[in-house]
């Protein structure tokens, strides 16, 4: 049995609440404790409280002094583009010489040029790339992100992306099973230093419908990858969802309504990328199809909005994609928070519309941006988030017999954390009760 206890954390902010995503005014309560203190053991959380209490029986444990730090749950990423090749500098480039996404994505950038990229290279390479990227993730105290493959759009290449996915957990658990061998009877294994890089845990989306091969019509790839690609993905367990990009130019209602409805069929929960560029109907969609969550909705309206608290959809809201793409037009926050939706925030990493790991730029934009409040943030970009991925059982909020996932902060007050843009304000991270930074 191994046992850490973090003491005098100037905040210790629990999301301690219902066993539920948090709505209305809830968002707002986020359980602080000051001069708070959490007992650790075996990776759960056993005690939490003011110091003084879980100070009472502390036995053999470790001791964390968080005094004059925030301590939070790991931020949960529930909308990324993690694994990838390359990036796109030139697109960035064309943007700030005024094209817009659509054109620069005719003229050969956008998603497709970073498709090419992928495809070539091999699994391995994918995998170095996208322990860098889990690392960046880390250092901004993300410590769950959601990751969707879509830049392979063959069989092989999106089996390669959602492989490497799971090669990602995989060395997570490869080095959980080392920190049990350190159990005295057993000498401690050797590890290769990249074997416990990737800390984060994946939770892997299938994203094959995410834009049109050259050469094939939308209809003809579409029943390509329900044919072939799905398949594959159910039988060898490699996606917990299926997503979709509805949009002009990539995949319409009915098409969208066609590769949805076949995933659910497999098993898989659902999110769907709608409403980004243009409003389509796709908020309605979702709310139809009973997926889990709606993702970007910057054009959504009214209509939407109700269709989506109707079906209990969670809107996963992504500032970071409007920011990077030099519009204004932000998703409808506050409107959504007033009609009820369990409202999540993301950071959409890619590396075109959205290459940032940050969570806390994501809360700076979703306060300054969205008129949403630094707890309402904080709310949605863990508890919340956790639910969205279908794992606020185990993580998301400091609670007893959750995971002691949990990131101390170099500030006294959480809406610190919103606040200061820009700068890093990560002190240390910690998965499973194990510091991963
Ligand atoms: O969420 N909208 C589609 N997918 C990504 C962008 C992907 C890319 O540009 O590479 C997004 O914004
Ligand atoms: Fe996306």
């Amino acid at each position: 049995m191994t046992s850490l206890a973090v003491l005098r954390a100037s905040e210790l902010v629990t999301l301690s609440g219902p066993k539920r995503p948090r709505i209305g005014t809830e968002l707002s309560s986020l359980g602080i404790i000051r001069n708070g203190g959490i007992l650790i053991r075996d990776g759960m959380i056993e005690k939490i409280g003011p110091t003084d209490e879980i100070e009472k029986n502390l036995g053999d444990a470790e001791i964390i002094d968080a005094r004059g730090r925030v301590v939070l749950p790991g931020f949960v990423d529930a909308h990324t583009h993690l694994v990838f090749a390359g990036n796109r500098l030139d697109d960035f480039e064309r943007r700030a010489r005024g094209e817009t996404y659509e054109q620069i994505a005719k003229a050969g950038g956008g998603i497709w040029s970073t498709v090419e990229k992928t495809r070539a290279a091999s699994e391995l390479d994918l995998l170095a790339q996208a322990k860098n990227h889990a690392n960046w993730f880390l250092r901004c105290g993300t410590t769950t992100i959601e990751a969707k493959s879509g830049y392979g759009l063959t069989v092989e290449d999106e089996l390669k992306i959602l492989r490497v996915m799971r090669q990602l957990n995989a060395s997570r658990r490869a080095s959980d099973g080392i920190r049990e061998s350190r159990i005295p009877s057993k000498a401690p294994v050797a590890i290769d230093a990249a074997e416990t890089e990737a800390a984060p845990e994946i939770v892997p989306t299938f994203l094959g419908a995410h834009a049109i091969p050259r050469g094939m019509s939308p209809d003809e790839y579409l029943e390509f990858v329900i044919a072939e690609m799905l398949p594959r993905v159910a039988v060898e367990k490699l996606a917990e969802f299926c997503d979709v990009f509805c949009e002009r130019g990539y995949f319409n209602i009915d098409q969208s309504r066609k590769i949805l409805s076949a995933a659910k069929k497999v098993g898989l929960s659902l999110r769907g990328h709608v409403d980004q560029l243009t409003n389509s109907g796709g908020a309605k969609l979702l709310a139809d199809m009973g997926a889990t969550t709606a993702d970007h909705l910057e054009q959504t309206d009214e209509q939407g909005i109700a269709a989506l608290k109707k079906a209990n959809v969670q809107p996963v809201l992504l500032p970071g994609s409007v920011y990077a793409l030099g519009s204004s037009r932000y998703p409808r926050a506050r409107e959504m928070i007033e009609a009820g939706l369990a409202v999540v925030l993301a950071t959409d990493f890619n590396p075109g519309s959205s290459p940032t790991p940050s969570m806390p730029m994501v809360l700076s934009l979703a306060c300054t941006q969205m008129k949403m409040s630094p707890a309402e943030a904080i709310t949605a970009s863990t508890v919340n988030a956790a639910y969205s991925v279908n794992r606020g059982d185990k993580i998301g909020s400091l609670e007893i017999g959750k995971l002691a996932n949990f990131v101390i902060f170099d500030c006294e007050d959480s809406r610190e954390l919103a606040y200061w843009f820009g700068m890093p304000l990560t002190h240390s991270v910690f998965v499973k009760g194990e510091r991963v930074l």
